[in-house]
């Protein structure tokens, strides 16, 4: 059995509680910060990464010691043992320390600088790859190819005296009696990092694309379908496809059973294009592309015809989108035209999906006037036969940040309309 790190990207809870989904049937999850997440099990972290949204980078752990002081030179070296066996050419080699403090990131720079000389004598030219800031970014990996040359090290809240294989190690009195400083510390090498150029390609390449919509970045797409646990073999749905994001990554992770409805006849056209593209650049299948309103997706198909939908609905009106002034009123018309369409969407689904199906739907959240406002009326779902999952992050990671209702939000700096994703099981009935 290996241990690996993930390693979190912008938010943290985003891509705790989808790791969570995704590896607790594969192995035991030991350890998480707000940085990373240790993982034990077998498992091929590069085709795990492709499919993950919120993950950076993984390595692979080979050590775990009490004090950053126990890492030296040496260890370092015999790390890299098999990369330097056939060396041509010069050896680029870099380092990134996560939780650690400036003093931490100042002693692994000098180590790497001393490991640096010790090459040169034997003799090997070598060039060590870091930073000011202590942390190399995918790309500066991969434009490196410190793919097994990256050291990753990981200031975490365990005391190395415990095995990272035992789960009774994630007890909130064990992690209290560790102590944030108690922690040990992680040693490994980076064995898969994201890929960028990939992401880009499947959000500014497309051909059709429409800023007016409210485009969901594709990551935040993967970690929806993720959250949902949708399967290869699954009927899924997205009822407010627009161009398309969430068919696309659907499909990109091996389904190919894949509706998308629009009741706008020009979304269905651009999503039409963009799968075109996606066929011809990256051989996926083709999805069934209908024009339809919610309101009547009943009636268009069969009781129980899915296994799960997974949707944004609405970010509001384009004005809000570019940004532009809203006035009281005008912000009770869209949380008015949200209601409709939600309450539309949850009668909806529960005819649609299995009993015991998901559904995960993400809602506005207005930053607006001065205030933040959630949207949806929860209970009125729940009276009608949907239960919400709540996120089983807490559970390694306490301090998790949730909204009032304790579900996750997605938010960039600056961002009048945030996003809240929720995930609902259809109760049998
Ligand atoms: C936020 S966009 C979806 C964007 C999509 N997730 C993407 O990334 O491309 C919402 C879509 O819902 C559609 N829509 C709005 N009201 C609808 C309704 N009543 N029934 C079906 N689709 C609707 C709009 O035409 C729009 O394309």
């Amino acid at each position: 059995m290996s241990t690996y790190a993930f390693i979190l990207g912008r938010n943290p809870e985003l891509s705790l509680e989808e790791l969570i989904v995704a590896l607790s049937p594969l192995g035991a999850i030991t350890e998480a910060t707000e940085r990373f997440l240790i993982f034990k099990g077998e498992i091929s972290p590069v085709v795990i990464l492709s499919r993950l949204g919120g993950t950076v980078k993984v390595a692979e752990i080979q050590e775990h010691f009490e004090q950053l002081s126990d890492f030296t030179r040496d260890r370092w070296l015999h790390m890299l043992r098999s990369e330097l066996r056939d060396v041509k050419g010069k050896f680029l080699y870099g380092a990134s320390v996560y939780g650690g403090s400036a003093a931490d990131i100042k002693e692994i720079y000098a180590l790497g600088i001393s490991l640096k000389k010790y090459l040169k004598a034997l003799p090997i030219s070598a060039r060590f790859v870091s930073n000011r800031e202590g942390i190399l970014s995918s790309v500066a990996v991969q434009k490196n190819n410190l793919i097994n040359r990256e050291l990753v090290l990981l200031h975490g809240t365990q005391p190395a005296r415990l095995r990272v294989d035992d789960p009774s190690a994630m007890t909130s009195s064990t992690r209290s009696r560790a102590g944030v400083n108690a922690g040990g510390w992680y040693a490994g090498l980076t064995v898969a990092v994201q890929d960028f150029d990939a992401y880009g390609l499947r959000d500014y390449g497309r051909p059709a694309r429409n800023m007016l919509r409210g485009m969901l970045p594709p990551k935040l797409a993967q970690v929806l379908l993720n959250l949902a646990e949708v399967r290869a073999s699954h009927r899924l749905l997205d009822p407010f496809c627009g161009g398309g994001t969430i068919v696309q990554e659907a499909l990109l992770a091996g389904m190919t059973h894949v509706w998308g409805t629009d009741k706008d006849p020009a979304a269905i056209a651009e999503a039409g294009e963009n799968f075109d593209w996606l066929q011809s650049s990256f051989g996926t299948h083709r999805p069934n592309l209908a024009v339809h309103d919610v309101h009547e997706l009943d009636r268009r198909y069969d009781r129980h015809f899915f296994d799960a939908i997974v949707t944004e609905p609405f970010l509001g009106p384009p004005r809000l989108l570019t940004r532009r002034k809203l006035t009281q009123s005008d912000l009770a018309d869209i949380q008015r035209q949200t209601s409709v369409l939600y309450n539309a969407l949850f009668r909806v689904g529960r005819s649609l999906v299995k009993p015991g199906g998901a559904m995960a739907v993400i809602f506005p959240v207005f930053r607006v006037l001065d205030s933040e406002r959630l949207s949806g009326n929860f209970s009125s779902y729940v009276a009608i036969g949907w239960q919400l999952v709540p996120p089983r992050l807490t559970q390694y990671y306490p301090q998790a940040r949730l909204s009032p209702r304790g579900t996750l939000v997605y938010s960039r700096e600056g961002q009048v309309v945030a996003r809240e994703l929720t995930v609902w099981r259809s109760l049998p009935r």
